[in-house]
């Protein structure tokens, strides 16, 4: 028997998103299903779920959390297209805010309770439909308390043989809290140490959970060689070194049937890797519709991101023209840092013909920027991987990234001598090399244009699904196995 999972985690898209966390489990538990694991997905019912078919449990769950017991209401539906249940605790006090972690420009100032109540759920939720796993996943800091509960509060249950793994998508973000709410989460008091959840004082979730979790995971493996230094370890470097060999780095998969150039619903025409004509139609469509210059002959440059450090935001923002002045045109869809939305707006309003900016989250223009451009920038600081660079690959759309983390393990640099590559990367993060970079991107689509295609049609044939991490994780789990019980079975 394959183990059993239960992802604990606090976005599974299409019901809650805001980035590539959101991906993650929205199409993993698929792949870890289709190999024969009996796998479930756990998170909260927000009030902003996307709209979907659920129905709600007659019983409510009771999750020991304060100065009591909190009751929430237990939905449950399926990933779609799928048999893989999911299942959201409802409770309006902690999750009926129209957010996910924090208000807009603000900041919720008891997400650790908020999200205790989802990971001491998922324990609850387990009980409650008589599911014993063999593990429980979690992901970041929201579900990071799960490990930590499996070693406490959970000792001497019938849970507590389940071993835990903690996949890290992203670093930068830590769950800090004040210690004067942790008596909120029952964490035991002990906990509250450097070798545990303490942190300058403060109680930091994820690290809780690095130090609890059986496994360890990370989203590709050069990011997990990364995050053991002190230039990518966001102060937990040498926790991560001290765990280096519980410590694996899976590269993610994409969803190859939402983004698939070949059927994809929110374009104006298909394309594969042996015919590109759909691909010029997309192009000038994305042009008449942001009212961009209609030219074939003027090389698109994308971006589809979230606007902050992590991006590069800044640098692009800060190159738009020189970038233009390279011949190009560009085009921008994100949110995020006000100061890097406020030089792409300006910059929109004066370069009409050359450059859009869209400052919002919009799915359907996501997938026509990646269809209708040439080339996709990401000169990211850091990326645990990113996935906007499969897809652009998978579009035919170059990407042009920056040498760190998942991208460096998925693009394969541009050499004009021998035909090879995927994409163009950058090592250095400035304007005068993103520039520098672009223009040679660009020259080889004008002037070396079968080695382009060359490159696009490896790139559109990469093998992206989910399937190689599936088995991967199926791996981990028996890793993690054999170390909690001492044995896999
Ligand atoms: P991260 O999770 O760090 O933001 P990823 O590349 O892993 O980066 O995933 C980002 C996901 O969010 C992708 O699915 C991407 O298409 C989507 N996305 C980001 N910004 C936007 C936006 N403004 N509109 C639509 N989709 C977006
Ligand atoms: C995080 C990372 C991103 C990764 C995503 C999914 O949001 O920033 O690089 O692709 O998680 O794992």
């Amino acid at each position: 028997m394959l183990p059993s999972v239960l992802f604990v985690a606090s976005e599974c898209a299409p019901f809650a998103k805001t980035g590539g966390l959101g991906d993650v489990v929205g199409a993993l538990p698929i792949a870890l299903a289709a190999r024969g694991h009996d796998v479930r997905v756990v998170l909260p019912k927000y009030d902003i779920l996307k709209p979907a078919q659920m129905w709600r449990h007659p019983e409510a769950l009771a999750v020991p959390l304060g100065a009591g017991i909190a009751w929430c209401a237990v939905w449950e539906s399926r990933l779609p297209g799928s048999e893989v249940p999911v299942y959201f605790l409802e409770h309006d006090a902690l999750f009926g805010r129209g957010y996910l972690y924090d208000p807009p420009k603000g900041h919720a100032a008891d997400n650790m309770v908020r999200f205790a109540m989802l990971s001491r759920g998922a324990f609850a939720l387990a009980r409650h439909l008589n599911f014993t796993p063999d593990i429980f996943h979690s992901h970041d800091w929201p579900s990071a308390l799960v490990p930590v509960y499996a070693n406490t509060t959970e000792r001497g249950t019938a849970l507590a043989g389940a071993a835990t793994v903690l996949t890290i998508h992203n670093l930068a973000h830590q769950g800090i809290s004040p210690e004067a709410d942790l008596w909120r989460t029952h964490v035991p008091r002990e906990c509250f140490r450097e070798d545990g959840l303490e942190d300058h004082g403060n109680v930091n979730l994820l690290k809780g959970g690095l130090y609890h979790a059986t496994m360890l995971t990370t989203v590709s493996p050069r990011y997990a060689e990364e995050i053991r230094t002190p230039e990518h370890g966001a102060g937990l470097e040498n926790l991560l070194r001290f765990r280096a060999g519980d410590l694996v780095g899976v590269l993610n998969g994409i969803d190859t049937r939402a983004w698939d150039p070949a059927k994809d619903v929110y374009l104006p025409a298909h394309y594969d890797a042996q015919d590109l004509s759909g691909k010029v139609v997309c192009k000038r469509a994305l042009q008449e519709e942001l009212g961009l210059a209609v030219r074939e002959d003027v090389p698109l440059l994308g971006v589809v991101t979230r606007l902050g450090p992590q991006k590069g935001t800044d640098i692009i923002a800060a190159a738009v023209p020189q970038l233009l002045g390279l011949g190009a045109q560009l085009v921008v869809l994100g949110s995020g840092d006000s100061r890097t939305e406020e030089t792409f707006r300006y910059y929109s309003a004066q370069s009409p013909g050359g450059f859009r900016a869209k400052i919002g989250f919009d799915e359907r223009l996501a997938h026509r920027i990646e269809a209708a451009s040439d080339l996709f920038l990401m000169p990211s600081r850091f990326e645990p991987c990113g996935l906007n660079q499969m897809y652009s690959m998978r579009y035919g759309t170059l990407p042009l990234v920056r040498a760190t983390g998942g991208l460096d393990d998925t693009v394969q640099q541009c050499d004009e001598r021998t035909g090879e590559g995927t994409g163009f990367k950058l090592h250095d993060l400035s304007v005068s090399s993103l520039v520098e970079t672009a223009r040679w991107a660009v020259r080889v689509w004008r002037e070396n244009r079968p080695h382009f295609r060359t490159m696009q049609y490896r790139a559109m044939r990469q093998d992206f699904g989910w399937e190689r991490a599936a088995k991967r994780y199926g791996e981990v789990y028996r890793w993690a196995l054999e170390r909690r019980r001492g044995h896999s079975a």
